[in-house]
C-alpha cells in the first residue's frame, strides 16, 4: 500500500521543507543524493520507486529525519530487499552497538596514539562538542557536531581534537546512516566504557548542522582561570558546583600537550585508565608551581611528573568544590555514579530528542 506524503507527514509534524534542509546539509558533507519521491509510512518502512539508487553503493539516501520515523538517524533505503522496491532502514539498538564495537575494536588496534588508547581524546571531542551550549539562547551544544566546520574547528580550545574526529572517519563511512553529533557523543561513551570507566546510557536523535550553527569561539573553560570562571561556564549550560567536580574527575584520562594548549603531561599513572585518582591526587599529593618556559601549571612534589591545570587546583581551593574533590577521592562508586548523571546530561544539553531518542540505552563493553 503506498499513502500520499503529505497525508502520512503532517500528523508527524515534519514539513517537505525540513526534508530539504537534511539533503542539503548532507549534500555538505560530500554524499550523493537522489532525490527520489518516497511514501513514508508511519512506522518508518518506506516504499519508493526503485529508480533511486546512489552511485556509492545500492543504498540510497532519502532525506526522511528523526520525527519523521520516530528515529533519530538518518534512513536508508535498500533496493535488495522486496525484489527491487526500496525500504528504509531504520537504525535499531543493535545498530548503534555495532557502531559502538567498532569504536571499541579499532580503540584496541590502533594503540600506538599517545599513552596507548585514542580514548582520551574521543573523550575531549564528546566533551567539547557539547560544552558549548548556552541555555539561555539554546545555541551550542553536542546537536549539530559543527567543530567539523570552521570557525569552530580552528578555536583554540579544540585545537587536537581533529585527531579525534579523523579516528571517527573510518567509523562514519562503514555506517553511514548515523549522524556526526550522535558518533561523537556515542564515541565519548565508548572512551569512558572502555577505559573501565562507569557504564554511560546514551540515546540517539542529534541532528547534524552546518557552519552557520557554529557557536562562538570562547564558550569552552579557560585552564589559566578561577573558580568564577568555572561557574560562570558550567552554570551558563545548566550545571551546578557538584557536577563541575564530578565532570572534571575525567582528567584521570589523557594529557595536556604543549602543541595544542601549551601544558603538558598526565594527570596521574594511569592515563588510560578511567579511575578517581584525579581526586585522590589532588587531595593526597603536594602540587608545585612548576618552574618552566610555558604557562602556569603544578606539578606533583613527589615524583615530578604529573601535572595540574590552574583550574584542577581551584578544584580544592574553593569551599564549595572542595567537599566533592574529597567525597570522589575517598569513594570511586560514588564519583562513578555522580559522573555517570553528569556525563549523560552533558552530552544530551540542547538535544531535542524524539521516538527512540526517549530511551536511553546501555551498550556492551568489548570483551
Ligand atoms: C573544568 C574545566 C576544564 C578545563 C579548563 C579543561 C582543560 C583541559 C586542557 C587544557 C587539556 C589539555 C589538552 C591538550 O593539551 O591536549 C585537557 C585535556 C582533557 N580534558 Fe579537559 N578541561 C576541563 C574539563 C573537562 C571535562 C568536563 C572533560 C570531560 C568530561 C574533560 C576531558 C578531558 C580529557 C579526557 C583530556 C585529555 C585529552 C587527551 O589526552 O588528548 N575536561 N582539558
Amino acid at each position: 500500500m503506498l499513502l500520499p506524503r503529505r497525508t502520512v507527514l503532517r500528523p508527524l509534524g515534519f514539513s517537505p521543507s525540513g526534508l530539504h534542509f537534511r539533503l542539503c546539509l548532507h549534500n555538505q558533507a560530500g554524499f550523493v543524493f537522489t532525490q527520489t519521491k518516497a511514501y513514508i509510512f508511519k512506522r518508518g518502512f518506506t516504499i519508493a520507486p526503485s529508480s533511486a539508487s546512489s552511485p556509492h553503493s545500492k543504498w540510497a539516501l532519502l532525506g526522511a529525519g528523526v520525527a519523521l520515523a520516530g528515529t533519530s538517524a538518518f534512513l536508508f533505503m535498500s533496493e535488495e530487499k522486496f525484489g527491487g522496491i526500496q525500504t528504509i532502514f531504520v537504525p535499531s539498538k543493535e545498530d548503534y552497538q555495532n557502531v559502538y564495537t567498532e569504536i571499541a575494536r579499532l580503540l584496541i588496534e590502533m594503540d600506538e596514539y599517545d599513552d596507548g588508547s585514542y580514548g582520551p581524546v574521543l573523550l575531549r571531542l564528546s566533551w567539547h562538542t557539547s560544552g558549548t551550549y548556552d541555555k539561555t539562547t539554546g545555541t551550542g551544544g553536542s546537536n549539530g557536531a559543527t567543530m567539523r566546520f570552521a570557525p569552530e574547528s580552528d578555536h583554540g580550545a579544540n585545537l587536537g581534537l581533529v585527531h579525534a574526529r579523523e579516528f571517527l572517519e573510518p567509523v562514519r563511512k562503514m555506517f553511514p546512516w548515523i549522524t556526526y553529533s550522535d558518533l561523537w557523543t556515542l564515541a565519548g561513551v565508548a572512551a569512558v566504557q572502555e577505559l573501565g570507566g562507569p557504564t554511560i546510557p546514551w540515546r540517539p536523535g542529534r541532528q547534524d548542522a552546518d557552519s552557520t550553527a557554529c557557536p562562538p569561539d570562547g564558550r569552552l573553560p579557560i585552564a589559566s582561570k578561577g573558580p568564577p570562571h568555572l561557574r560562570a561556564i558550567f552554570y551558563r549550560m545548566g550545571f551546578n558546583d557538584r557536577e563541575i567536580v564530578a565532570l572534571s574527575g575525567a582528567h584521570a584520562l589523557g594529557r595536556a600537550h604543549t602543541d595544542r594548549t601549551g601544558y603538558e603531561g598526565p594527570w596521574d599513572f594511569s592515563p588510560t585508565v578511567f579511575t578517581n585518582e584525579f581526586f585522590r591526587l589532588l587531595v593526597e599529593e603536594e602540587w608545585l608551581k612548576r618552574e618552566w618556559d610555558g604557562p602556569l601549571q603544578y606539578t606533583d612534589k613527589t615524583t615530578k611528573t604529573l601535572m595540574m591545570l590552574p583550574t584542577d587546583m581551584a578544584l580544592i581551593e574553593d569551599a564549595e568544590f572542595k567537599p566533592h574533590v574529597e567525597r570522589y577521592a575517598r569513594d570511586s562508586d560514588v564519583f562513578f555514579q555522580e559522573f555517570t548523571d553528569a556525563f549523560v546530561k552533558l552530552l544530551e544539553l540542547g538535544v531535542p530528542f524524539k521516538g527512540q531518542g526517549r530511551d536511553r540505552w546501555v551498550f556492551e563493553r568489548s570483551e
